[in-house]
């Protein structure tokens, strides 16, 4: 079965996604260790319910990003993780990171990418002026929200929509796709042809 690892560093909806799909017999892979930048986030909590190992590691505590990311790495290998989930993990990974799981980070972010990419999407989205918004799941790569688009979903706009009622809808499809996209990866069903994820039967 395969070894996921999540990062989160908020609320953790979409680990919690996560963990549901497993719960339903949805999606057959083992969360094997939670990690988050922030003391007392969310994500850690719900970890704790399900009793899956989980930690925190803080940033301040390294004289460097990279000594930051070995320590995560190590906490990964430490838990046999063959597939990192970045699940709402608020810190750009340096091409150290990167480069250690090529092809095997995923990442979930609340617009249709290539638009509005970094923070805040949903209100680049809103003062943009777009009428379709939407979320995509894709592998990390050395950029901001650059990597080979896995899955994606819209959802309309609509009159009146603040950023919170925009990022709820957008919300409910992150849901649906991350572990979904989790699901193909587990199956070996997706195929990275440069930048273009193939999903195969
Ligand atoms: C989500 O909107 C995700 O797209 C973005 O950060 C947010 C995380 O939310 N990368 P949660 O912590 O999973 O609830």
């Amino acid at each position: 079965m395969l070894k996921i690892g999540v990062l989160a560093s908020g609320r953790g909806t979409n680990l919690q996604s996560i963990i549901d799909s497993i719960q339903r017999g949805d999606l057959e892979t083992e969360i094997r260790i939670v990690i988050s930048d922030r003391k007392g986030a969310k994500a850690l909590a719900r970890a704790n319910k399900y009793h899956i190992p989980n930690q925190y590691i803080n940033p301040d505590d390294y004289a460097t990003k990279e000594e930051f990311e070995q320590a995560i790495i190590n906490l990964l290998e430490e838990h046999k993780v063959e597939l990192v989930i970045l699940a709402g993990f608020m810190r750009l990974l340096t091409p150290y990171f990167v480069r250690h799981y090529k092809n095997k980070i995923m990442n979930i972010h609340p617009s249709l990418l290539p638009a509005f990419p970094g923070l805040n999407a949903q209100r680049q989205a809103l003062e943009y002026g777009v009428k379709i918004a939407g979320c995509t799941v894709h592998f990390a790569d050395e950029g901001m929200d650059t990597g080979p688009i896995i899955l994606q979903a819209a959802v309309p706009v609509k009159e009146g929509d603040t950023e919170e009622t925009l990022a709820e809808r957008i919300l409910q499809e992150e849901h649906r796709i991350y572990p979904e996209a989790i699901r193909l990866y587990s199956e070996g069903r997706l195929k990275i042809e440069g930048r273009v994820v193939k999903v195969v039967e």
